[in-house]
C-alpha cells in the first residue's frame, strides 16, 4: 500500500439481518482503517434472483450501479456468516448476477473475505468456497490474515462495537493487505 494515495474499498455483508454480526464486523472494517482506506458499504437486499431469461441483455439499474461501483473500487471486501457450511443464498446469487454482466466487475478485482459465526469455526467453511468461486471470476483473493470470528454472540457488545482487540487489529491489517494486493494488479 502506498501511504500517499487514497484507496476506494466497495464492503458487502452476505447477511440482510438488521442486528448482523457480519455487518457489525464490516462496520468496524469502517472505523479502524486506515485515514487513505476509505470502505463504503453497499447493499444486496434488491438485487434480484438471477434469471438468465430476464437478465442476458438488460440488468435492473440497481445491478448496473453496484456493478460499476465494484468496477471502479479499488478493491471488494465481502464480510459474511456462513450457511450450512457454504456461501449465504442472497450472497452467491448477487454474487451470480454481477458476474454475467458484460462489465465483470471481478475480474482482475481484489477481494478480502472475512465473516463471523455464532458457530466455533467462524465461517471457515464459508471463506474456501468463496474463495474457489473468486477463481471462476479471475479475482484476487488476499490470503493473510484469515479472519474468521467465531461464538460471535460473546465478541460484539450491545453497541454493535467488537470487542476482540486481536480480531479488531487482524481486519486493519486485512484492509492494508488489500490495498497492498490492488496496488500490485494495477501494476502488472
Ligand atoms: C447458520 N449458522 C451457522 N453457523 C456456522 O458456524 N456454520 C453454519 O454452517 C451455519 N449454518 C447456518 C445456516 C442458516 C440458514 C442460518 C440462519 C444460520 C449460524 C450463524 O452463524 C448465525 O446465525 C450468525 O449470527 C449469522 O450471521 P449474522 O446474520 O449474525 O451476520
Amino acid at each position: 500500500m502506498e501511504e500517499n494515495k487514497n484507496y476506494h474499498i466497495i464492503a458487502i455483508s452476505g447477511s440482510l439481518r438488521e442486528e448482523s454480526y457480519n455487518t457489525m464486523a464490516l462496520k468496524t472494517a469502517q472505523k479502524v482503517a486506515p485515514p487513505n482506506i476509505i470502505v463504503e458499504q453497499i447493499s444486496i437486499k434488491e438485487v434480484p434472483f438471477y434469471n438468465e431469461d430476464l437478465y442476458k441483455k438488460d440488468f435492473p439499474p440497481l445491478v448496473n450501479e453496484l456493478v460499476a461501483k465494484i468496477k471502479s473500487a479499488d478493491g471488494v471486501l465481502i464480510v459474511s456468516p456462513e450457511y450450512n457450511y457454504s456461501i449465504p443464498g442472497v450472497l452467491k446469487n448477487a454474487i451470480d448476477m454481477f458476474s454475467r454482466h458484460p462489465d465483470k466487475p471481478f475480474d482482475s478485482k481484489a477481494v478480502a473475505i472475512m465473516g463471523a459465526s455464532t458457530g466455533l469455526f467462524g465461517t471457515a467453511r464459508m471463506q474456501y468456497h468463496l474463495r474457489q468461486v473468486m477463481v471462476f471470476l479471475n479475482a484476487w483473493t488476499v490470503n493473510r490474515p484469515e479472519i474468521m470470528i467465531g461464538q460471535a454472540k460473546d465478541k460484539f457488545d450491545a453497541n454493535g462495537n467488537l470487542t476482540d482487540s486481536k480480531a479488531t487489529e487482524m481486519i486493519r491489517q486485512l484492509l492494508i493487505s488489500l490495498a497492498g494486493l490492488s496496488e500490485l494488479i494495477s501494476k502488472k
